[in-house]
């Protein structure tokens, strides 16, 4: 593949366009440039580091397809004209599903004033988008439901940012706030599909690098050639997930990218690592703290969005508890 400066260059003014090629097709050519880095890693060559993560996309591919019912939703979905109660009827085939998905819908995320008795009722008064982020968001935490120990913590960590992220859109009433639950719950979908398909076990790294925010991926690139931002955005490109998401997942540990591009891309990046930063934390110390608030205020994330320390700790307390609803959502 040999990418170089100049490839990438003349790349990043092209906006991104999904190609839909199976994830059989020859493996070179299945990389994305947009879902790629822009320098190569020091000790990897670009060749080496792209065979692996194509041989990475591939098994997760062949151990952990996309669901039919996911695929039959964003199917439906996609269709301009869909028919809610098409929508019903699929989702009510699993009822796993069905029950999750009703509870989410009357969770705090998206509770209304009136509680949704049915999918029927969930599906026309959330509306497309809120539909797709929970159905995809449930199968995918579903996907990982047997995973255990150190594959746990990560399904937890995935569920608390998505929680948070949502609760940090709303709360600030950001237009660009869309689909955060989902990119939540999909962000480190690599680091899941790594335990599971036997690519990384993560054993053997010091234990402050789970429980840290950008560190991890320093350590898969140099222990893989590239991380679990860019396997997680192959496979969700795979599973033909409406853009951008897979480029936002892509980006979650490239933020200087994303904020140089700007647009809803570099809002979401910034959204999602604010969240995930917060989730870090919150997992051990719910309490606010002021120290954790001048951090996260001032950095270029929160700049980013032009959220300010006041607002942190005005939505703190709802971020508590919209965390703690998700997990036992979905640990049940
Ligand atoms: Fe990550
Ligand atoms: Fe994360």
């Amino acid at each position: 593949m040999g990418r170089t400066a100049s490839t990438h260059a003349s790349l990043k003014s092209r906006p991104f366009e999904p190609v839909n090629r199976p994830v059989h097709a020859p493996a070179r050519e299945v990389v994305e440039d947009q879902l790629w880095y822009l320098d190569a890693h020091p000790t990897h060559s670009n060749d080496c580091a792209t065979d692996r993560l194509l041989a990475a996309v591939l098994l997760s591919a062949k151990i952990r397809p996309f669901p039919v019912v996911a695929r039959q939703v964003l199917s439906l979905l996609g269709d301009e004209d869909y028919r809610t109660a098409d929508l019903e009827g699929v989702i009510l085939k699993d009822p796993a599903l069905s029950a999750t998905f009703l509870r989410i819908a009357n969770s705090a995320l998206y509770r209304s004033l009136v509680p949704c008795e049915s999918v029927l009722m969930a599906c026309a008064r959330l509306g497309r988008n809120a539909v797709r982020e929970i159905v995809v968001g449930v199968v995918t935490m579903e996907m990982f439901r047997d995973i255990k120990s150190r594959g746990a913590t990560i399904r937890d960590h995935c569920a608390g940012t998505a929680a948070i992220a949502r609760t940090m859109a709303d709360e600030w009433g950001l237009r660009s706030g869309d689909q955060l639950f989902l990119l939540g719950i999909l962000h480190d979908l690599g680091k899941l599909l790594g335990i599971q398909c036997g690519i990384e076990s993560y054993d053997g790294l010091p234990p402050s690098s789970l429980d840290t925010p950008d560190r991890l991926h320093l350590l898969e690139r140099d222990r893989l050639g590239y991380d679990h931002a860019v396997l997680g955005a192959h496979v969700l490109h795979a599973w033909k997930l409406p853009e951008p998401i897979a480029q936002i997942v892509a980006w979650h540990h490239q933020p200087e990218r994303a904020y140089a591009g700007g647009g809803v891309v570099g809002m979401q990046v910034a959204l999602l690592r604010l969240a995930d930063r917060l989730e870090y934390r919150l997992r051990h110390d719910s309490a606010p703290s002021e120290v954790v608030i001048d951090e996260l205020s001032t950095s270029p994330d929160a700049r980013h969005v032009g959220i300010s320390a006041a607002d942190l700790r005005s939505t703190w307390q709802p971020m508590v508890d919209a965390r703690e609803e998700v997990l036992a959502l979905f640990r049940r």
